[in-house]
């Protein structure tokens, strides 16, 4: 995990505020519009993907951020852990909660190593996979694997959109306008810990494979809203 991606995350409350967890937010949203669109954001893993739930369940809910989704989970699962490599979002996620259901912990950003829990029905990730390298993930990967017991599923959002000539190109551009000091272009952060790695939808599947989690369910109508439902099979790790 590179410096400038944890730099980035634990400013990005200082400089774009709760929009940095989600785009569409206003710039003066509340907790309670934080909530609702957490709550939206999480519907079509609950409906489309048919997420198994239960009080019985533990959900491990990957680069939680400030808790958007983790509120959520809570009223679907037992037992939430979040977990984040940016001290300060856990800081704020922490400072919003109530609910002893739902601890939240810093992770390093190369291993997932949860101190709360070692077993897990759930492994939830929303907006964040495709902000990590290829072998950072792949490693992850393998991480969830063995936290997640048998039968047990991997929800999670990705971005199938390539990374396009034009895309590199405007990451050069903004790695320009940070050095300037202009800080965002086009609603969106320059700042260089913010940039996406390109994952097909093929490399995900093979990569979830050599793990021993199979591809059960995936939703790829929008590419930069594909959810996909993996499911560990019990000969696996
Ligand atoms: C766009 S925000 C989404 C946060 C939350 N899932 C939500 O939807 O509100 C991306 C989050 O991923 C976290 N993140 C980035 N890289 C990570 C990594 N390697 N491991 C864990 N979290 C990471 C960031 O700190 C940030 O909180």
């Amino acid at each position: 995990m590179s410096t400038a991606a944890v730099t980035w995350w634990n400013e990005s409350l200082d400089h774009v505020g709760l929009q940095s967890m989600e785009k569409l937010l206003p710039p003066d949203a509340g907790w309670n519009d934080v909530l609702t669109s957490g709550r939206d954001d999480l519907r079509p893993a609950l409906e489309t993907m048919g997420m198994t739930t239960g009080q019985d369940r533990t959900v491990l809910d990957i680069g939680c951020g400030v808790g958007r989704l983790s509120q959520n989970l809570v009223n679907h699962f037992g037992r939430v852990v979040g977990i984040d490599i940016a001290e300060k979002l856990i800081e704020r996620a922490r400072a919003q909660n109530t609910n002893p259901a739902i601890t939240f912990e810093c992770c390093d950003g190369e291993r997932l190593n949860p101190q709360a829990c070692r077993e897990f029905d759930t492994v939830f990730s929303y907006e964040v996979l495709y902000y990590i390298d290829a072998n950072t993930l792949r490693q992850y990967f393998r991480d969830i694997a063995s936290l997640l017991k048998n039968n047990g599923e991997f929800v999670f959002q990705m971005n199938f959109n390539a990374l396009t000539w034009k895309t590199r190109v405007s990451y050069l551009f903004r790695d320009l306008l940070f050095a300037c000091g202009i800080k965002t272009w086009r609603g969106w952060p320059t700042t260089p810990g913010f940039r996406r790695s390109g994952f097909s939808r093929d490399w995900i599947t093979r990569e979830l494979n050599n793990v021993g989690l199979q591809v059960e369910r995936v939703i790829d109508d929008d590419p930069a809203q594909s959810w996909i439902l993996a499911r560990k099979t019990p000969a696996a790790t």
